[in-house]
């Protein structure tokens, strides 16, 4: 429709329609328009030459090139990933291992010490200072170059030795999990031995994850005021492998009146007479005892004087005076006691004459010797502190089989204990105490000490291992 067809109308509803009429086919017209150009571009395209192959093999080689680089970069990226997660393992590692080697931090009550993981870790067992715990909670300490001993009070102490797969708690000895480490007066301990060991008094936590150990005080309260309650020890948790048996019903009866000599027998500080004199524990050359005391005639024989330390001496003299009283003595007299280092090593070079005269070597003849007599320094006689015992019908000198037989000896063996004395080289034990056995030699140590010695069955070397 053209302008000039439209025609012309008077109202307005003829307008309408012809307008409505006239858009419509308007619209028809712009339609056959539009698809008039769409058919012409449809022939323009078809006339477009397709690809020539030549621009194809390069898009494929393209392709292919492209390919193979994403094959590269994704094995570098496979490579890369696990290079990372490597990275990221061995970091962690190294991190928590360097976390469970860092220092150790000990707390005791309010105080907190840091300690090189090196220094308090060894051999993977954790070990604590028994020094700094005795200062902690005021124990006292003693000892020696190899054994350190923790004291809360007589009958409640600790003592390590170093190296040593054996501990002492309360008189008892114990085997232990891991050895203490004793040096120059310090003293390391397993924590898991002495946790075990302390029964009340403190409170033990360690953390193996942050390396903390906290030990604490166990405290009470009465009237508003705190106090720590006591310390003690046990050997529940432990094997026990020797103690020393309570005395407790032990009761001491003598023939005679000894209450003069009952301060000498039972001395209040026994520690004097504990000395351990033997080949490792030698007296110096110039050593005499203070209080020599002479022993009486009528115990010696004839025309010979021998003395003691004065209280071992007093002790003897009770002793035998029981000895005699239950006639049991049957000519029993002492043939030794105190010997000076002078005295100790005439003796020795004698017999060991003695023994190169029978065609020994020196050597030889010195080994034999030893046997049975110490060299000067190491006898115990130096210390005045013991006796040999001989009997009027002995012709042979000293020996154990004339001796043994002797109402004497029966009557020493059972009862000396009473009167402070023991029989120091018994027949059971001579890997102990380096000597033959001795059934003549008997040693003052107070009665305490020999009242325990003989209770338990122990010779002086391992009872003064568990004091
Ligand atoms: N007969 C002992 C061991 C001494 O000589 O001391
Ligand atoms: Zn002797």
């Amino acid at each position: 429709m053209k302008k000039n067809d439209i025609p012309k109308t008077n109202t307005d509803e003829e307008i309408k329609e012809t307008a409505a009429n006239a858009e419509s086919e308007l619209n028809e017209y712009e339609l056959s328009v539009l698809r008039s150009r769409y058919d012409e571009l449809d022939d323009d395209r078809s006339k477009i030459p397709p690809p020539e192959k030549k621009n194809q093999n390069k898009l494929v080689k393209f392709a292919k090139k492209n390919t193979l680089a994403a094959v590269v970069i994704s094995v570098f990226a496979v490579a890369l990933a696990a290079a990372v997660i490597l990275l990221v393992v061995y970091a962690v590692n190294t991190f928590l291992i360097s976390e469970s080697k860092r220092d150790y931090r000990f707390t005791f009550g309010e105080e907190e010490i840091k300690v090189k993981y090196e220094e308090t870790v060894i051999n993977d067992v954790l070990y604590v200072d028994m020094n700094k715990l005795a200062e902690f909670t005021q124990m006292s300490v003693s000892g020696s170059a190899e054994t350190m001993k923790y004291i809360v009070s007589a009958d409640q102490y600790l003592k390590f030795t170093d190296d040593s797969e054996y501990a002492v708690i309360n008189a008892s000895k114990v085997s232990i999990s891991a050895p203490a480490v004793v040096k120059d007066g310090k003293c390391l301990v397993p924590y898991s031995v002495i946790s075990k060991a302390v029964a009340s008094g403190l409170t033990f936590k360690s953390d193996s994850v942050r390396n903390t150990v906290d030990i604490k005080r166990v405290t009470y309260t009465v009237d508003d005021v705190e106090y720590n309650e006591d310390i003690t020890f046990s050997t529940e948790d432990f094997k026990v492998v020797q103690a020393i048996q309570s005395t407790a019903g032990v009761e001491f009866e003598y023939t005679k009146d000894v209450s003069a000599y009952l301060e000498y027998i039972d001395p209040r500080d026994n520690s004097p007479y504990l000395v351990l004199v033997n080949a490792d524990n030698p007296l110096s050359s110039s050593y005499v005892p203070q209080n020599l005391s002479a022993i009486p005639s009528s115990y010696t024989a004839i025309g010979e004087i021998y003395e003691l330390e004065n209280c071992a001496a007093q002790a003897l003299i009770a002793m035998i005076r029981d000895m005699n009283a239950e006639s049991a003595n049957n000519g029993a007299y002492v043939t030794s006691a105190y010997r000076s280092y002078a005295y100790q090593l005439a003796l020795f070079e004698g017999y060991i004459e003695d023994y190169v005269k029978k065609g020994y070597s020196a050597s030889e003849a010195e080994a034999e010797v030893l046997k049975t007599s110490a060299r000067p320094g190491t006898s115990e006689h130096q210390s005045g502190l013991c006796v040999d015992f001989i009997t009027t019908a002995m012709k042979n000198g000293l020996n154990n089989d004339d001796f043994e037989s002797t109402r004497a000896f029966e009557w020493l063996s059972k009862n000396s204990y009473k009167y402070g004395f023991i029989l120091r080289y018994p027949e059971d034990k001579t890997d102990l105490t380096s000597y033959s056995y001795e059934s003549w030699h008997f040693r003052f140590v107070g009665r305490t000490a020999a009242t325990e010695m003989y209770v338990s069955g122990l010779c002086l070397e391992e009872y003064l291992e568990l004091i």
